[in-house]
């Protein structure tokens, strides 16, 4: 395969960590919420083998191969392989997938390799599959408790199976067990949300994802907002619910280490996000994967069909591509490490940003502690402002 045009940047010899992501772009059905590239079925039929799942791991083989001829040795720290469903394709080919980057890459010791599943595509068997292929971690997409919010957001599992799932991942030998959370769905109450954490609670899970719901555009929840069938999200009731979350997985002993996302220690804080978050390096393969590699940043063709085809003549599947400037570099520094409990280093900032972050110190929204020993990092009500804060960090005027 031709090697991905790396226009004369340097591919670094850093000892910052690699990552493969790689996406599956197959659901059963669609989530009216959802924008993520993936099809259904129905949506692929007639475009050709390559769209089949053996053909989607073909070419996903591919890839790979053409990647490790572009990256050099430099073996994987974290794998991620997301979606999309990838439970839909069976452990076997997940397998599949994960023996194939072993085999161009090498997995670092200790790798964490991670696949997301939807609960209703999995089984006992199904996790005994993946803990004998080698993954370490499992991301279930569990949304909820209540039947009515899963029946809004589309969704296709019974409120039982998600704990039933994780409890049944973790019985096989898988050793960290995520559980995907979306809040202030229209519908949904602070009792229903109450019983969601229940429920997250009592599978023994050690890290919880909670996403408050965004209404895309061009999506079937966006239509039905737009006809007024449906409220559209209230940004305070957003706000009442991640405390009401924070409160409660706080006191179940798991901590936020990003603004999303909470988990039991360290070691069950999710390795490859990380790297997204912290200037890692990452090869993204599959139908609209992103990747980035000192710098560069690119992403492939969105089709399984079209990625299909062009691996199959040899050709990369990249759609797109940018070079990072070094000022855009430190402005995504700043948006995603403030996100982080670890906060942000002010030297990452300009003198009115520093001044910016003593304001927002002053006002209740970055830590005053942290703030004396030369770091941002957001309060709680700060962590309700994030977005505010970054762009006041990044936009301020000298006062
Ligand atoms: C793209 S899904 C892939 C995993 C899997 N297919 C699933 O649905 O569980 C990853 C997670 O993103 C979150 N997500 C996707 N679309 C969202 C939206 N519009 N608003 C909030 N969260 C969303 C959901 O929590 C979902 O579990
Ligand atoms: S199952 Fe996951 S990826 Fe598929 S449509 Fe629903 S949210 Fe999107």
């Amino acid at each position: 395969m031709a090697a991905a045009n790396l226009d004369g940047v340097p591919v670094p010899e850093s000892p910052a960590p690699f990552g493969v992501y790689v996406h599956v772009p197959f659901c059963a059905s669609r989530c009216g919420y959802c924008d993520f590239n993936t099809y259904t079925a129905d949506e692929l039929s007639g475009s050709g083998s390559g769209t089949s799942p053996d053909g989607w791991l073909d070419a996903v083989r591919r890839e790979l191969a053409g990647a490790a001829e572009v990256v050099g040795e430099r073996a994987v720290d974290t794998v991620f392989v997301g979606g999309g469903t990838p439970s839909l394709i069976g452990a076997q080919r997940l397998g599949a997938v994960l023996d194939a980057i072993r085999a161009e890459f090498g997995l670092a010791p200790g790798a964490e390799v991670t696949t997301e599943s939807n609960p209703e595509s999995t089984s006992p068997e199904f996790f005994a599959g993946l803990v004998e292929a080698g993954f370490t971690r499992v991301s279930l997409g569990m949304q909820s408790a209540a039947p009515h919010v899963l029946q809004i957001l589309d969704r296709r599992h019974t409120p039982g199976r998600a704990v039933a799932a994780a409890q049944e991942a973790r019985a096989a030998g898988i050793g960290h067990v995520n559980l995907d959370l979306i809040y202030s769905t229209p519908g949904e109450t602070d009792d229903d949300l109450r019983a969601s954490l229940d429920a997250v609670l009592s599978a023994g899970v050690d890290h919880v994802s909670a996403y408050s719901l965004i209404v895309e555009d061009g999506t079937a929840l966006a239509r039905r907002v737009r006809r007024g069938e449906l409220a559209a999200p209230d940004d305070d009731v957003a706000a009442a619910r991640y405390e009401i979350i924070d409160d409660t997985l706080s006191a179940a002993g798991l901590r936020w280490y990003e603004v999303s996302n909470w988990a039991a220690d360290d070691a069950a804080a999710c390795r490859h996000n990380l790297g997204y978050w912290l200037d890692g390096d990452w090869w993204g393969a599959g139908p609209g994967a992103h990747s980035h590699l000192g710098g560069r940043r690119w992403w492939n063709v969105k089709h399984p069909a079209r990625y299909a085809a062009m691996l199959a003549v040899g050709e990369a599947p990249e759609a797109g591509h940018e070079i990072l400037g070094p000022q855009e570099q430190a402005t995504e520094r700043v948006m995603l490490r403030l996100r982080l409990a670890t906060g942000l280093d002010l030297d990452l900032l300009d003198a009115p940003g520093r001044e910016a972050a003593r304001r927002a110190a002053a006002e209740g929204l970055l830590d005053q502690t942290a703030l004396a020993a030369g770091r941002a990092i957001l309060t709680r009500r700060g962590r309700l402002l994030a977005d505010r804060v970054v762009t006041d960090l990044l936009t301020a005027v000298p006062a």
